[in-house]
């Protein structure tokens, strides 16, 4: 406990002394959540009670490039006023010493049940097959701030034998009276898989199913982050795959995160058995065709709302990130309802509507612009040029089937190619942008085909301090990337059939970080 509450107080005074200096940063995000120091990663915990949101995140406070995790725990009321209310897990047990890994939330009987993977490392196993362990801990809470003791309910013993050490995960969620858990796994086999258990009440838990790839050709070595949730009739299973073969316009990131909308039920109906007998990949979605994305979970608002938080990073990847000299690295993504498309067979996925409260002065608008895409030799040429400081939200309607581009500071180029149906989000080479004033860090190309009978009709690009949403026809596409720009100023390039409208937006308000 002494150790735990020495640790406690360091973390508290690292995090005062970074947020004094977060003015001083170019890239602190106005309206997507950071870590206060350190590294964040996945979303944890996501759920509200009472009227308030709290949002959990892998945390490692101690270094901005990873080690230890924790949880940290923002709460909000509004998506707009955030309170920071510091450390909610450590890695403090036996059972979770090397790490409070991912979890969600269950809200039950005015009590936050918190279901977590407690990772452990021991001896000289490869901590893939041998020298790890995965246990389920339950912890309760009413605040995010304060917890109940920790219960292991599921330990390496419990999972099927054909499992390795990687099953982590857990997400709890009920069915008419039952309550059914989903965590990821890696078989001794090296394919991706799903573990479903259920139970009566949320302590001891009984296996039920192993869900994998139908096909004989595994769909990656390890399914991380599972959730699994009803839109209107249909089920759906989003994961976040590892080790799945890049093709050309997709899985395009070193790992992936998707869903497929199922064709059949996999939680039993009343007395009906499970039916699903294995995931059909090529029903699997792409969440988003950016460059950082990963590892999103969702839940259920007390407005019933379905809503979707991804991290917006990835581990391992050939790009990085310039705040790691500021002593912090990653961010989330905004929260993004979810809905059903009308024909059932894609989620569409909006930012959350308390953003458009952060919507402030008008900076642009053009009505009706007919500027078609110009000629090869006259590409210097702009056509809609603006310029001006701060964040903001770029709302754009088009003539469906047509081309056009938008180069936001001469170095990030986010265009729509109509003959092949293809959106691509560019950051320019340096010879083409001819300027540093806006930077990848070593981040590409990333592209999406759509359907080219319908093209493109609508975008809303959001652009914060350190990083570009942008929501493709009514969010049936997203593009999410970190984007690092130097300038002061904003410069805003359009060419295309279109009408667009852009608002200066207002920032986030925090407390708890004073
Ligand atoms: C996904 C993930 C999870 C794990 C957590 C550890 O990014 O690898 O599977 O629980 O991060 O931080």
């Amino acid at each position: 406990m002494r150790v735990k509450n020495q640790r406690i107080t360091e973390i508290k005074n690292l995090e005062k002394e970074a947020v004094a200096k977060w003015e001083q940063s170019p890239f602190r995000n106005a309206f997507h959540l950071m870590p206060p120091v350190g590294w964040l990663n996945d979303p944890n915990g996501l759920c509200q009670r009472k009227g308030v949101y709290h949002i959990f995140f892998q945390y490692a406070p101690f270094d901005a490039e990873g080690g230890d995790k924790y949880w940290g725990h923002y709460e909000t009321k509004d998506f707009i006023e955030y309170t920071y209310t510091g450390i909610f897990l450590s890695p403090d047990c036996e059972w979770d010493k090397d790490g409070a890994f991912s979890g969600s939330a269950y809200v039950e009987e005015d009590e936050i049940y918190i279901f977590y993977t407690g990772n452990t490392e021991e001896g000289e196993g490869d901590l893939v097959y041998e020298g790890r362990g995965a246990n389920t801990i339950l912890v309760t809470t009413k605040d995010g701030i304060k917890s109940s003791e920790k219960h292991c309910l599921l330990a390496n013993e419990d999972y099927p034998k054909e499992l390795s050490c990687h099953v982590r995960d857990p997400k709890v969620f009920k069915v008419d009276d039952t309550y059914y858990m989903v965590l990821g796994g890696r078989t001794r086999e090296d394919k991706g898989c799903i573990l479903i258990y259920k139970s009566q009440d949320k302590r001891s838990w009984e296996f039920l199913k192993l869900l994998a790839a139908k096909e004989e050709e595994p769909f990656g070595y390890m399914w991380e982050c599972p959730d699994l949730f009803q839109m209107a009739d249909k089920w759906c299973l989003s994961f976040s795959p590892q080790g799945v073969e890049t093709k050309e316009h997709c899985f395009q990131n070193v790992y992936q995160s998707g869903y497929c909308i199922l064709q059949e039920r996999v939680i039993p109906e009343k007395s009906k058995m499970i039916t699903q007998e294995g995931i059909r990949i090529e029903d699997f979605k792409e969440w988003d065709y950016g460059f950082d994305f990963y590892a999103p979970q969702t839940f259920l608002d007390e407005k019933g709302r379905r809503i979707l938080i991804g991290w917006m990073g990835m581990g391992d990847a050939a790009y990085s990130n310039p705040t790691v000299g500021e002593g912090w690295q990653h961010c989330l993504t905004m929260p993004r309802v979810l809905t059903l498309s009308e024909e059932k067979e894609t989620l569409l996925q909006n930012p959350i509507e308390e953003m458009l409260s952060l919507r402030d002065h008008v900076i642009l608008e053009i009505e009706n612009q007919d500027n078609p895409l110009q000629p090869e030799e006259a590409k210097d040429r702009e056509r809609v040029s603006a310029e001006w400081e701060g964040c903001f939200e770029l709302c754009m309607n088009m003539e469906p089937g047509t081309d056009f581009a938008v180069t936001l500071d001469r170095s990030l180029k986010f265009s729509y190619q109509a003959e092949k149906g293809m959106l691509s989000l560019c950051f320019l080479p340096q010879e083409e942008c001819g300027k540093e004033d806006a930077k990848g860090y070593a981040r590409t190309e990333r592209t999406a085909l759509i359907d080219k009978e319908k093209g493109v009709s609508d975008i809303r690009m959001f652009v914060d301090n350190s990083c570009v949403e942008i929501y493709i026809n009514k969010g049936e596409i997203v593009f999410s990337s970190r984007y690092y720009k130097t300038d002061k100023k904003h410069t805003l390039v359009v060419e295309g059939n279109c009408s667009l409208k852009a608002y200066a937006l207002r920032e986030f308000c925090y407390k708890g970080m004073e």
